[in-house]
């Protein structure tokens, strides 16, 4: 098993080495892996010009897993071309266009999934641009993106959602704009024909505007969230605060081979990057989704699920999660990955 581990920009080194201690314990636990480390985002930059350069896309391609810290920072803000780009670039040429986001915490009993759609809408949609025009003959700067899909890129969305509904609570909500939007308006379209082919699934549509209170007044309804590339990642940042601190939650994208790649859907942290206090449970987590989705070992992925939740329940976490939790005590980031492996290996 060839796992890639892309640490990229900020805290993705630190967390990153506490997923390999992890990745160690998997090893004595029978799994054979070897493990690959690249460059993506600003570290690339910095390296070849580039954010993603095309020999790190290949060994991608040949690899089974692939594992993304996190990109970006203060640094490359006056770069022409932005670490953002290298992360962009690799969901779209691998082909990375579904977006798995569980939002899990046993303590409050929270268990639904974000599907957000990874390869279009405003993201890609062209035209886009920045230019010059003269309004009341003066010269003056409009930028425009365009929220694109076309019919197959949202068909292939949304029966992933059904699908993976099959298998939890048969529930899904499809999250839009559609009283204002056209892209919108396809999008609940389609989702209502897929729908009728999936009669054991109940759906429902919200706008994304109340979505945003649903997520915290009702979330013990929701099951699967289908929604678009800009609403999920939206969305996504506000139920880590459900689960805990924006630090907590992972995601795996699929495309239509047998690649995955997973990421914590949080940023690079730059303001407290190299201070060995950030917290690396989204990484975690992106590997405990692997353990369950790519080898499928419901074992091992519920045993370090429970490791980590283990650690929490006995106070011990980084420092963002010290509201959350009862009789906290703060740890640093390679104390909390260490309690972590401890508890997977020895419990
Ligand atoms: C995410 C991130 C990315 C996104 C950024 C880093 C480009 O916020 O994965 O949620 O917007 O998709
Ligand atoms: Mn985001």
């Amino acid at each position: 098993m060839n796992i890639l581990i892309l640490p990229g920009d900020g805290i993705g080194p630190e967390i990153s080495l506490q997923l390999v201690k992890i990745l160690k314990t998997c090893i004595i636990y029978g799994y054979k892996i070897n493990i690959l480390y690249n460059y993506i985002g600003g570290i690339s930059i910095d390296k070849y010009n580039i954010p993603l350069n095309e020999n790190v896309l290949n060994i991608c391609k040949e690899s089974d897993s692939i594992i993304l810290g996190c990109v970006g920072g203060y640094k490359w803000s006056n770069s022409p071309i932005k670490p953002e780009e290298g992360l962009l670039l690799l969901r779209k040429k691998l082909n990375f266009f579904a977006n798995i986001r569980p939002i899990k915490c046993p303590f409050k009993n929270i268990d639904f999934l974000i599907l957000r759609e990874l390869n279009g809408g405003i993201y890609y949609g062209k035209p886009k641009g920045i230019s010059k025009q003269i309004i009341n003959s003066i010269p003056s700067w409009y930028s425009y993106d365009t929220e694109l899909y076309n019919e197959q890129e949202i068909i292939r969305l949304i029966k992933i959602g059904f699908n993976l509904s099959l298998n939890r609570k048969k529930r899904v909500t499809s999250i839009d704009k559609s009283n204002v939007l056209y892209s919108s308006k396809l999008w609940k379209k389609i989702a209502n024909f897929i729908s009728s082919k999936f009669q054991t699934v109940k759906l429902n549509h919200i706008y994304i505007d109340y979505a945003t209170i649903e997520l915290i007044k009702n979330f013990k309804k929701l099951d699967v969230i289908i929604t678009n590339n800009i609403f999920g990642d939206i969305l996504s940042d506000e139920c880590s605060l459900l689960t805990g601190s924006l630090g907590m939650l992972p995601s795996l994208s699929l495309n239509n081979k047998s690649l995955s790649l997973f990421e914590p859907c949080h940023g690079s942290a730059p303001d407290i990057a190299g201070k060995n206090i950030s917290n690396p449970i989204g990484i975690i987590l992106s590997l405990v989704i692997m353990l369950e989705y790519s080898f499928n070992d419901k074992f091992l992925s519920n045993k370090l699920f429970y490791s980590i939740y283990k650690v929490l329940s006995y106070g011990f976490c980084t420092i963002d999660m010290k509201n959350y939790i009862k009789n906290f005590k703060i740890v640093n980031t390679n104390e909390f990955g260490d309690l972590i492996n401890y508890f997977f290996f020895y419990d």
